[in-house]
């Protein structure tokens, strides 16, 4: 498929077959991952591939905890609380493929001053983006589809702390990967409008 049509396909899908992902499409996709330009050419990834059953289950378990008190902290009534995290949980638990990138924060520059560390980071969530997108297009390349959680950007401590995770790794998203199960809605886009400088 052409880049332009993987480009034009893509969309973010929440509801999978169950067919799952043959470990060489998901090791083909890390591969992808790992050729996007990255700042300073740092790299710093880790990509971690979630096997379906225990570990999930593990995963969503130890999200619960931080993701029902923010939402409690919201005022969002218990109910909704409940009914939003069966939603996400039974997105994680199904879908074929599970993947979860992570910062390496071991593997960026360090710098005296807090500013330029901000915009190291910056850089570093730039770079995942760029290898995220990888990922993600070359899934719909392949036949395949992808979506994007950002849950465990807000429980952080949580995903480290069930897995035994490196302090370093700051886990970014989750990326699910299967074959789509219905056509997803497409999202209307703003355009490619911008502003040209020319004086
Ligand atoms: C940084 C980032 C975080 C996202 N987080 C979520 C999420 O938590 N849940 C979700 O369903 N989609 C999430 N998405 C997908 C967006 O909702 C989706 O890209 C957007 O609605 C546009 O739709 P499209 O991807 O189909 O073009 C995220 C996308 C990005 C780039």
């Amino acid at each position: 498929m052409e880049l332009h049509d993987a480009i034009q396909r893509r969309a973010s899908v929440r509801r999978f077959s169950d067919e799952p992902v043959p470990p060489a499409v998901i090791d083909a996709l890390l591969a992808v991952a790992a050729l996007a330009p990255s700042a300073h050419g740092r790299q710093p990834w880790q990509f971690i591939v979630i096997a379906p059953g225990q570990s999930r289950q593990r995963l969503v378990d130890a999200m619960a905890v931080e993701w029902r008190q923010h939402l409690a902290g919201d005022g969002v009534d218990i109910a909704q609380i409940v009914e939003r995290h069966a939603a996400s949980a039974a997105r994680i638990l199904a879908a074929p493929a599970l993947l979860l990138p992570c910062i390496d924060r071991s593997l960026l520059d360090v710098y005296p001053d807090a500013h330029r560390q901000q915009a190291e980071y910056t850089m570093a969530v730039q770079s995942i983006g760029c290898a995220i997108q990888n990922i993600l297009l070359s899934a719909v390349a392949r036949g395949y589809d992808a979506g994007w959680m950002c849950a465990p950007l807000f429980c952080g401590d949580a995903v480290r702390r069930e897995f035994a995770l490196p302090a370093t790794l700051d886990p970014q998203a989750l990326i699910p990967v299967g074959r789509k199960a219905v056509e997803p809605k497409r999202r209307p886009k703003r355009g490619a409008d911008a502003l040209r400088l020319d004086r």
